[in-house]
């Protein structure tokens, strides 16, 4: 089972709330999918291993909890239908939910005066659409504003956003390090299409520093080509010869989102755990220079950017993502992104009301 932090791995418990966390961090927005998609129909996803419906009704996107509570049987199920406005019938015997409150309003096949009405109700998940996004608040707390959790970019009205969301194996986590991991940008990624033009440094002195709610791997100093002790030099030809100057700048926030800040625009990656052994993988460039050139860089990312960059640059990391297998591990200098991650992860992961009740009760056990 390819997740971070099995069963009995010794050197683990340094990061202990990152290892519980193979679904996610609760208490945050996170983006699910795209607004064009959802409609009438409903469209079944798992989020941090809940099983979510979202259905839009009026015009707004409805989450429920996508399980019947009489039966258990899921309400997106394609012969469930809509009887009644602004609810959701489910397929096999009639309770009828009212999509904003979760409230069953009605049991058809019991009868208009049924008396398990009003004494049921189906989880609801708090809805933003935004920049051509649906954002489900995943927490069991009041959710926060949403501005907490999206970057500024995002919060631009005017900023053109394009992108992809899949669904990929491998544990959330894997690609929340893979993301922000210095050592494989240089190296994995060292023949991708996308950096062709772009002589990728052999190694460089780097830290990672705070920046607001992100942390920043810091260039200090480039390496473009190394004398390796009774090996020879590094590299001998190809990508040596490309101009220097990659001024890229990449970042890592809570609870799990990437940003590569280029100098007109930037990237961003999301890895929203489904289940602790696959995630949705929100990849999104996004722009605000003024109409034309928003235009110009829509065109550029559906003819270029969207295939060599969001396509097959990134297609090598999920290559990774897949099969890494950590811990044990035995890291090296510049995995000092994986354990400032973990560090930022320990210390500011948001809790959820259920999480504090067990800490505290934990605590208590330990002071007896
Ligand atoms: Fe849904 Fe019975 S399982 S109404």
């Amino acid at each position: 089972q390819a997740t971070v932090g099995g069963p009995g791995r010794r050197d683990w418990s340094t990061w202990p709330r990152y290892e519980k966390a193979a679904l996610g961090f609760r208490e945050y927005w996170y983006p699910v999918a795209w607004s064009r998609k959802i409609g009438s129909k409903p469209r079944a996803i798992q989020v941090l291993g809940e099983k979510i419906m979202l259905i839009r009704d009026g015009g707004e996107v409805r989450a429920l909890h996508d399980r019947c509570p009489h039966r258990g049987v899921p309400l997106s199920h394609k012969m469930s239908s809509q009887e009644f406005p602004g609810t959701w019938s489910c397929c096999y015997h009639g309770w009828t939910f009212d999509l904003e409150t979760g409230v069953l309003v009605a049991a058809i096949t019991d009868g208009p005066e049924s008396p398990i009405c009003g004494k049921v109700t189906v989880r609801t998940y708090p809805v933003q659409e935004a920049r051509g996004l649906v954002w489900v608040w995943l927490g069991d707390g009041p959710a926060r504003p949403f501005a907490d959790d999206v970057p500024e970019e995002l919060l631009d009205p005017d900023a053109v956003v394009v992108g992809r969301i899949t669904v990929r194996d491998g544990n959330w986590r894997f690609g929340a390090e893979n993301g922000f991991d210095d050592g494989h940008a240089k190296w994995l990624h060292r023949n991708a299409l996308w950096t062709k033009r772009v002589k990728m440094p052999v190694w460089s002195e780097m830290k990672v520093i705070r920046d607001g709610p992100w942390i920043t791997r810091r260039k200090d100093k480039m390496h473009y080509s190394a004398s390796f002790p009774g090996l020879g030099d590094f590299p001998k030809k190809k990508w040596y010869r490309r101009r220097e100057g990659n001024k890229t700048k990449v970042s890592l926030r809570l609870p799990g989102t990437l940003r590569v800040k280029y100098a007109e625009w930037s990237h961003f990656e999301w890895w929203v755990a489904a289940t602790a052994e696959n995630h949705t993988y929100v990849q999104l460039a996004v722009m605000n220079q003024g109409k034309w050139r928003n235009r110009k860089f829509w065109l550029y990312y559906w003819t270029w950017a969207r295939w060599v960059f969001h396509g097959m640059f990134n297609d090598e990391d999920r290559l990774m993502v897949e099969v890494t297998d950590a811990p044990p591990e035995r890291l090296y200098r510049p995995d000092v992104s994986l354990t400032e991650w973990r560090r930022m992860v320990e210390e500011e992961a948001r809790r959820s009301p259920v999480e504090e009740v067990k800490e505290r009760q934990a605590e208590k056990r330990r002071a007896k």
